[in-house]
């Protein structure tokens, strides 16, 4: 009887060892296999140019420009359009925001140099703004130069 309760109690050791055996070969499996496809072969890739289109340097140095000029533009649409123009909602002139996907940008840079100019030689569609806002005038921004329009033109981007 002894012997057969000491057979048991070695049957279970054994088994117990056996478990924590093979969780420590799971364990230690799963570190190496990690380590295989770990950070290491991502850095290859890179190295091999594959994901440079989403270079975080390049993106933040465009995001920089693009924060630059839109604050630029918003600078120079304060101190020459906001008295008559806002953003979203009528003024005196119609509200600005997405303006660029209304217009052919041509168009929309002459009218901003010289509206006045564009109605006079009886551009259809500067000729129906005007109409359409009862003959109200919106001034000639002669001294503003391209690059001072693109910016606001990017601000008014939606
Ligand atoms: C004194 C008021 C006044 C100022 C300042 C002014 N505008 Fe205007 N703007 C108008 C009026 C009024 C209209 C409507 C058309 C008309 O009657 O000339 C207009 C129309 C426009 C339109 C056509 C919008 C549409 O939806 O059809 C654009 C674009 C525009 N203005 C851009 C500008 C920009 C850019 C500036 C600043 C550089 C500016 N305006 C400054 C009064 C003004």
């Amino acid at each position: 009887m002894e012997s057969v309760k000491l057979e048991l109690h070695l049957t279970i050791k054994r088994l117990e060892t056996a478990l924590l055996c093979s969780v420590l070969t799971f364990l230690l499996f799963t570190i190496l296999l990690c380590l295989s496809f770990g950070p290491s072969p991502m850095k290859s890739s890179n190295e091999q140019g594959l994901f440079t289109d989403s270079d975080p340097k390049l993106e933040m140095t465009a995001f920089k420009e693009d924060y630059d000029r839109a604050i630029y533009g918003e600078k120079l649409f304060v101190n020459n359009c906001a008295s008559c123009h806002a953003l979203s909602k009528e003024i005196i002139g119609p509200a600005l925001l997405g303006v660029d996907k209304k217009y052919e940008e041509v168009w929309l840079k002459k009218w901003i140099k010289n509206s006045q100019q564009l109605i006079t030689e009886g551009d259809p569609i500067a000729v129906a703004l005007s109409n359409e806002y009862n003959g109200k005038i919106m001034p000639a921004f002669t001294t503003l130069s391209n690059d001072e329009i693109d910016a606001i033109l990017f601000y008014l981007k939606k």
